[in-house]
């Protein structure tokens, strides 16, 4: 099962980070995380006070980060680890500014396009199936009942040791769809050649299992169709 290209979309809380780590374990494949490289854009301008309503300002912070998804989800920014500090809930709340700038979208992109080519990849995001990966052999499109993933998102933050009521987290996950829904450039969309799952009442596992069956089944497919006629 080398080489191909599996895009996960959806929105926030709606299981994709982990059931995209565990695909991506089970098969070997590299896992990319695009929502984390907006969270480090998002960051950096906050380290560098740079003004959220300058677009070229946040184009430029963009283009100078370097940054680095390791196999074990740590994420690096400029040479830091930044693996919690971007799940925080300030970054949540700048981050639409960062996703609907085109500038900033067009270099993030390039690097996950880059990332994606060779295949044998996981990828996540918002617009994965659609701008990123519309090439992959595999699309799914993760959803949940939002009360459901507020609840993933609170937990999720409680671990962190991030301590928020699961009203104010409900409230940020819909602000934030809502823009990711709503924004002109690469809106979180359901690509048509997608399969849409929804996760409401699935365990994690249960999800992983259900996206690995659907995986094999489109690998047989795949054979069959290069089996010469008899
Ligand atoms: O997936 P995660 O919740 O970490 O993504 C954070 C934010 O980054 C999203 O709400 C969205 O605004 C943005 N994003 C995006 N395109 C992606 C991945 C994330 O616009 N491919």
């Amino acid at each position: 099962m080398k080489g191909l290209k599996i895009a996960l979309d959806g929105p926030a809380g709606s299981g994709k980070s982990s059931v995209s780590r565990l695909v991506a374990k089970r098969l070997g494949y590299l896992n990319v995380d695009t929502g984390a490289m907006y969270r480090c854009v998002t960051l950096r301008a906050i380290w560098d006070g740079v003004d959220f309503e300058d677009p070229k300002a946040l184009a430029k912070v963009a283009a100078s980060c370097r940054i680095e998804l390791q196999e074990d989800g740590r994420v690096i920014l400029d040479g830091q680890d930044v693996t919690d500090e971007i799940r925080k809930p300030i970054i949540d709340s700048r981050i639409s500014s960062i996703a609907e700038n085109e500038e900033v979208r067009k270099i993030l992109v390039a690097e996950q396009k880059r990332i994606g080519a060779q295949g044998g990849v996981v990828m996540e995001g918002r617009d994965i199936g659609t701008v990123v990966l519309p090439d992959a052999e595999i699309k799914f499109y993760l959803d949940a009942a939002p009360q459901e993933r507020a609840k993933r998102r609170w937990k999720e933050l409680g671990k962190r040791g991030v301590n928020v009521s699961l009203d104010e987290v409900k409230h940020e996950i819909c602000l934030r769809d809502k823009k990711d829904l709503e924004r002109s450039a690469s809106p979180l969309k359901l690509a048509p050649d997608a399969i849409y799952l929804d996760t409401s009442n699935h365990t994690l596992n249960e999800v992983v299992e259900i996206v690995l069956a659907k995986i094999q089944g489109v690998v047989r497919t795949h054979e069959a169709n290069k089996r010469p006629c008899l």
